[in-house]
């Protein structure tokens, strides 16, 4: 009890000392800080285009990103910014701020795709088949032009901000091995941001609460027994089995699944027999499960099991279901915070204009940005990079995306509000109880 009671005591005394020593709450920023920041922004460019053209010209792919990692270190050293690598293999996270509380976290994925690419310009891709088709290029130089902002005005920041260059992105969980290493540190809150070819560059769109889904990969195969087609009794046809099994799977999505739960279960290949005249001993066929609830996917991958294992057994067949974590980690739902979104509306109206700011849309692909949600409230912002005359036109993960470099700096200067503005309104969560 008495132990308690000093403790309260010394608590009350701190808060005391605190708000008498500490500077009265910074108001919202004004035009000022926008129109400044915008312009130190702007000021950066060409070194910003710079910087994302080498990357894009040297794509590597996840959990290779050597180059692309040497190049983030090499610019940070210059910019006289502490850094600590490696993580997750090739990750960074380099540090700005006071040291001390409160501490929020940025991130930006620096992999490529294993595309061909098939634009023609003169930054193409220098290595066949590799391809910054998701601009992850753009996401790692937006990064590295708010280094340089935040650090330009270090002196200025209530707190300390952890900039999270992370690896494999693109399936391979990056965020998770990040996460594992330590790398969101003393973080309270991170955002990401993730460039858009919907809207028009200059607008970001925003979605509160589930905007990703949750996915995963599944490989299953029917063992039977083969033999000559015109004697099926003496065979177990596990063509049969498959056929009916892959029917009854489609009942879990229309049928079990909440209705506002969306999820989705597609087949994507079949495989089994090579001729007209014998059953096979086996089929094999695979595809990906995907639900806006982490909770959801968990449930539509045992159902999964019970269906295969239930409708092979029915037709005399034995049924093996792989999920490929290790090729194909699990990633789970991005959801985005309620009580951040109110700050990156703010942020946004303030720095884009309130026209600028659009509503976002939920898509059923995954983002391992996913796994940082889960150990602290965390937002991903699209930033929109749509520009019709340049071409600028065409989906993620197509050979002809084809980025709109006007968004880089745009993407500096919101990476560096976002982090500095949420500082200023949170300088005293030091003595929150938590
Ligand atoms: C990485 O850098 C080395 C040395 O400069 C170069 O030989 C190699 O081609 C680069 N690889 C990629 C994928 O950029
Ligand atoms: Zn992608
Ligand atoms: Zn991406």
């Amino acid at each position: 009890m008495f132990a308690i009671a000093t403790d309260m005591g010394a608590l009350v005394l701190l808060t005391l000392l605190f708000s008498l020593s500490s500077a009265p709450a910074h108001g919202w920023p004004d035009q000022d800080y926008k129109d400044q920041l915008l312009s130190s922004a702007q000021l950066d460019k060409d070194w910003l285009i710079s910087i994302r053209r080498q990357i894009h010209e040297n794509p590597e792919l996840r959990f290779q990103e050597h180059n692309t990692s040497a190049l983030i270190r090499q610019q940070l050293h210059q910019l006289c910014i502490p850094y600590s690598y490696p993580f997750a293999n090739t990750g960074i996270v380099a540090q700005i701020g006071s040291g001390s509380k409160p501490v929020v976290a940025l991130r930006a994925d620096i992999d490529a795709l294993p595309l061909q690419e098939l634009v023609e310009w003169e930054h193409r891709s220098k290595f066949d088949g590799k391809m910054h088709a998701c601009g992850h290029d753009a996401h790692t130089t937006m990064l590295l032009g708010a280094a340089k902002l935040l650090n330009q005005r270090k002196d200025r920041l209530q707190g300390t901000v952890r900039l999270l260059f992370q690896p494999a992105e693109e399936g391979g969980a990056g965020a998770s091995h990040m996460i594992k290493e330590g790398a969101l540190g003393d973080a309270e809150a991170i955002f990401g941001i993730h460039v858009d070819f919907e809207i028009p560059t200059g607008s970001i769109g925003l979605i509160s609460g589930p905007v990703l889904a949750a996915t995963s990969f599944f490989e299953a195969k029917i063992q039977g027994v083969g033999g000559h087609a015109a004697g099926p009794h003496l065979t177990v046809d596990p063509i049969l089995a498959a056929s009916l099994a892959i029917l009854a799977l489609q009942q879990l999505t229309s049928r079990e699944a909440d209705p506002l739960d969306s999820q989705v279960l597609s087949i994507t290949y079949v495989r089994g027999g090579s001729t007209f005249n014998v059953i096979p001993s086996y089929v094999e066929f695979g595809g990906t499960l995907r639900s806006l609830t982490t909770k959801g996917l968990y449930r539509l991958q045992q159902r999964l099991k019970e269906v295969i294992e239930g409708q092979a057994a029915v037709h005399r067949c034995k049924a093996f279901i792989d999920m490929k974590e290790e090729e194909y980690p699990f990633y789970p739902a991005v959801v985005n915070d309620d009580g951040l979104h109110q700050h990156v509306e703010k942020v946004g109206r303030l720095l884009l204009g309130p026209e600028n700011i659009k509503r976002g849309e939920k898509i059923m692909a995954g983002e391992d940005f996913a796994f940082y949600q889960e150990k602290i409230p965390g937002y991903m912002i699209s930033i929109g990079m749509r520009n019709e005359e340049l071409g600028s036109i065409h989906p993620m993960h197509s050979p002809y995306f084809f980025l709109d470099e006007d968004v880089l700096p745009i993407g500096a200067a919101l990476n560096t509000a976002l982090a500095e503005l949420y500082l200023n309104e949170h300088k005293h969560s030091i003595l929150d109880p938590a």
